[in-house]
């Protein structure tokens, strides 16, 4: 069997292989397709609403659930236009932007080699900031609205709650905070599917440490394995990882280090996720700007101090996107033939199974297989599909990333048991009906 994935193919291949998958089966769609889209913008179908969900789910269970470390947080978007004076964002959350002098087209100056317009060759404008904060206005009397923004980072919510936390809880340092949500940030150029969006969601996790360089790095280099090891743990090649270590002029203003944990997109090494050294930037900013007093104070050792924060950050539709890719396969099954799969994890996978009565016509074979479909939804998200043959349905739930289709048959009416047929193998087992539930979690650990 030949095999042709994300690794043999070329970028552009690559993006263009997901975005007809994904629009086909439903995992992610143009944002305001009917009116023309609306450029960084997209919505997740069926499909893509449970990958994203699993994603988030096992991300929670991660940071949240399995440690006694750290705690969960859900935080506004919106905040007092005050926290990103203070977080440093209105002054330097910003790109380079130079536009061309003949068509006007926008870009990000740092991404150009030559001082011409990529689109039509024309001079570019000497590079000014741009700020990427997304400004909103609150407020029902017209004259009287109240300026603010749309978090260009879910972190703030993070730190302004520090004392809260601190006071409603018992952590001890050092302890983190978790929390997943959306973003928003005024792309200059969105692009490359859903990679570079401006609406986008974040997952992360700011764990407070002492003041002192040696145990925040300590930390820094245990949260850059650990969440390396959350890829792999959920099927990521670690073949296509890498880290990337941010140089003195691409750290973010906050940052006193920083590693990007990259993935490797049909050959371009693209950001997934960002591991930061924030230092005591944001608690100190705030305490300022807020005039409040963000100390900690430890009661062994009675001091009081601003704690250090390392933070962990990833994408969650840049983790989607690469998880869709990684899986991505294209497999010559006969002499013409060949089959779309997705080898997703199955903690990712948006069904779990799918069960087919083998004749749709067959009312006692619908009948037995819409019963264990329905008991089967009862712990699952599980498929249902009686058309076609079942071979096409097989490579329907092949391109959904489905690691078991159950299907009913005449035996089963005489054994009461049923055929499992596994996407990565295509190879088929007959299990007892009263089994298949135990059977299927051990495989879905
Ligand atoms: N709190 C730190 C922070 O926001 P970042 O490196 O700017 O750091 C973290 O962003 C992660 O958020 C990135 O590694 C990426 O996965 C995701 N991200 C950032 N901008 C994005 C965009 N425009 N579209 C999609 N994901 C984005």
């Amino acid at each position: 069997m030949t095999k042709t994935t994300g690794e043999t193919k070329g970028k552009t291949d690559i993006f263009e292989n997901i975005y007809a998958l994904s629009k086909r089966r439903g995992f992610i769609y143009p944002g305001s397709e009917i009116y023309g889209g609306l450029a960084g913008t997209w919505d997740y179908g069926p499909l893509g609403a449970e990958l994203k969900r699993n994603l988030k789910n096992e991300f929670w269970k991660f940071a949240v659930w399995e440690r006694d470390d750290v705690v969960g947080l859900d935080a506004s978007i919106i905040m007092n236009p005050k926290v990103w004076e203070a977080s440093g964002h209105l002054e330097s959350f910003s790109d380079p932007l130079a536009e061309c002098k003949k068509c006007h087209h926008r870009f990000r100056a740092d991404k150009i080699k030559e001082n011409k317009c990529p689109d039509c060759g024309g001079e570019l404008t000497k590079a000014k900031k741009f700020n990427l904060m997304v400004e909103t206005y609150l407020g029902v009397i017209e004259d009287e609205k109240q300026k603010t923004y749309l978090r260009g980072e879910i972190t703030q919510g993070v730190h302004v709650n520090f004392k809260n936390i601190v006071s409603s809880t018992r952590v001890k340092l050092p302890f983190g905070v978790a929390q997943v949500g959306k973003a928003f940030r005024n792309e200059i150029t969105p692009g490359q599917f859903t990679f570079r969006s401006r609406e986008f969601e974040q997952m992360e996790i700011q764990f407070y440490t002492k003041p002192d360089a040696d145990i925040s790095m300590e930390w820094f280099e245990y949260w850059k394995k650990e969440r390396m090891n959350w890829y792999v743990s959920l099927g990521m090649k670690e073949r296509n990882l890498r880290f990337h270590k941010h140089g003195k002029d691409e750290l973010a203003h906050y940052a006193k280090a920083a590693f990007d944990i990259e993935y490797n997109a049909g050959g371009e090494w693209k950001e997934m996720e960002g591991i930061h050294n924030r230092g005591d930037w944001d608690l100190r900013r705030h305490g300022e700007y807020s005039k409040t007093d963000m100390a900690y104070f430890d009661e062994e050792t009675k001091e009081k101090f601003l704690p250090w924060i390392i933070e962990t950050s990833g994408g969650v539709d840049r983790a989607a996107l690469f998880f869709l890719i990684d899986a991505f396969f294209e497999e010559k099954t006969g002499d013409r033939e060949f089959r779309i799969v997705l080898k997703l994890h199955p903690k990712l996978a948006p069904y779990k199974a799918a069960v087919f009565p083998l004749l749709a016509n067959k009312p006692e074979l619908v009948k037995l297989a819409r019963s264990i479909y329905k008991d089967l939804k009862k712990e699952w998200m599980v498929a249902w599909d009686e058309r076609g043959n079942i071979g096409k349905r097989y490579r329907a739930q092949d391109e959904a990333g489905t690691p078991f289709c159950v299907t009913v048959d005449f035996d089963s009416l005489e054994k009461n048991d049923i055929t499992v047929r596994d996407r990565d193998t295509m190879k088929q087992e007959r299990i007892k009906i009263g089994e298949l539930k135990e059977w299927m979690k051990e495989k879905l650990q």
